[in-house]
């Protein structure tokens, strides 16, 4: 029997596992709310003095480097962010294979049950780079470990502080989206929607539509269901590849994609967009958020950007960091395509996971 539920998570499976989440999620906090401050406020205090002595500010990260390297509260907000991230994989794998047998006998009984359907895909050969990346560092990354599904929704938990326990930040990013110009919206496809929190916030939005949500990795999705068996809400979930939608042309009036695409090469993002469009019909729209990119970024975001992408294992951000995503959007047939970068505030690390937003018109 595991110690409680969060919101709408599974937690740890006993008391002290679920003390020492708590702990490192506290600590998480800290760092985010009192020491990323602090780097920030010296930042700006270093920017100010270059400025004085060259008469402009620093427009590179090598400009700011000597300073950078050398700042103690910086240090110790990327040793916390490495420390805590290196507790979470150790702890949550540890927590969870205490009632493995209880939880995949969960998942199972979940594919037999509704609403909603799940749909696997054993044929599916994962692509290399998926399958070799353990991305956030998450122990066997996406597909390697059947219970892949809980570890990341609590990992994300932790990620964004307790403050998603309930989809929250997904509901809002979902009910503040646009809508199709005609403002028909009788299917919607959430692409690579991981867990399904965008994907039934869709639908909790639009009860009316019907709502997918694909991603290529089985336990994603065989945990998505099984969360949205338990909270009674009808989508479908299916194991594809978004380079091969098994879907016919102009079938969606909406696909969203939240954070997929720093995690693919370029080229393949190249083909999973002219699926997009593929699948479509013309006047629906494509709405992406993602982490942020180079051009929006001051020296100390590049910096700190680095780190992630050496030290989070995310091998395909430096790609997506530099991509004209709108000029690729353009090339496969979007039109009146809107790139909208939240504020500088946001595109600081950890505070806002995706300050980017596209929406693109067939
Ligand atoms: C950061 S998660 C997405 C989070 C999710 N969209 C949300 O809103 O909560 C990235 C997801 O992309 C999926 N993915 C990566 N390559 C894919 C591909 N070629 N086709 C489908 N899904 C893919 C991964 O399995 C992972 O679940």
């Amino acid at each position: 029997m595991h110690y409680r539920r969060i919101g709408t998570l599974d937690g740890a499976t006993e008391r002290d596992d679920a003390a020492y989440l708590d702990f490192i999620e506290g600590m998480k906090v800290f760092d985010h709310d009192a020491v990323e401050p602090a780097v920030w406020q010296r930042y700006e205090q270093a920017v100010a003095e270059f400025e004085a002595t060259h008469g402009r500010p620093p427009a590179t990260v090598d400009e700011m480097q000597p300073f950078l390297a050398h700042l103690p509260v910086l240090q110790a907000h990327q040793r916390l962010f490495r420390s805590t991230q290196d507790m979470r994989a150790v702890a949550l794998p540890e927590t969870y294979r205490k009632r493995e047998a209880e939880l995949l006998r969960e998942l199972e009984e979940a594919e037999r049950k509704g609403p909603g359907r799940l749909i696997l895909d054993p044929t599916l050969a994962y692509p290399d780079y998926f399958a070799k990346v353990e991305f956030h560092r998450q122990p066997g990354g996406y597909a390697g470990d059947p219970l892949a599904g809980y570890l990341y929704h609590y990992g994300t938990k932790m990620l964004y502080f307790g403050r998603n326990d309930n989809d929250e930040r997904n509901q809002d990013m979902i009910d503040r989206a646009p809508l199709p110009p005609d403002g028909r919206v009788d299917r919607v496809l959430d692409l690579a929607c991981a867990i399904g929190q965008s994907t039934t916030a869709w639908k909790k939005r639009l009860p009316h539509a019907e709502v997918w949500g694909i991603d290529i990795a089985a336990p994603m999705v065989r945990y998505a269901h099984k969360r949205a068996v338990e909270m009674g809400i009808d989508v479908t979930f299916a194991q594809m590849d978004a380079e091969r939608l098994r879907f016919p042309d102009d079938h969606f009036d909406l696909v969203f994609a939240n954070i997929l695409f720093h995690e693919v090469p370029v080229e393949v993002g190249e083909r999973v967009i002219a699926e997009v469009q593929r699948v479509l019909r013309p006047g629906g729209i494509f709405i992406v958020h993602d982490v942020g990119q180079a051009k929006d970024w001051s020296p100390l975001d590049a910096y700190v950007r680095d780190f992630i992408i050496r030290d989070n294992s995310e091998p395909w951000e430096r790609g997506w960091a530099e991509w004209d995503f709108t000029g690729a959007l353009e090339r496969v047939g979007f039109h009146s395509i809107e790139r909208v970068a939240m504020s500088p505030q946001n595109i600081r690390p950890y505070v806002s996971s995706n300050p980017l937003r596209w929406v693109a018109v067939k």
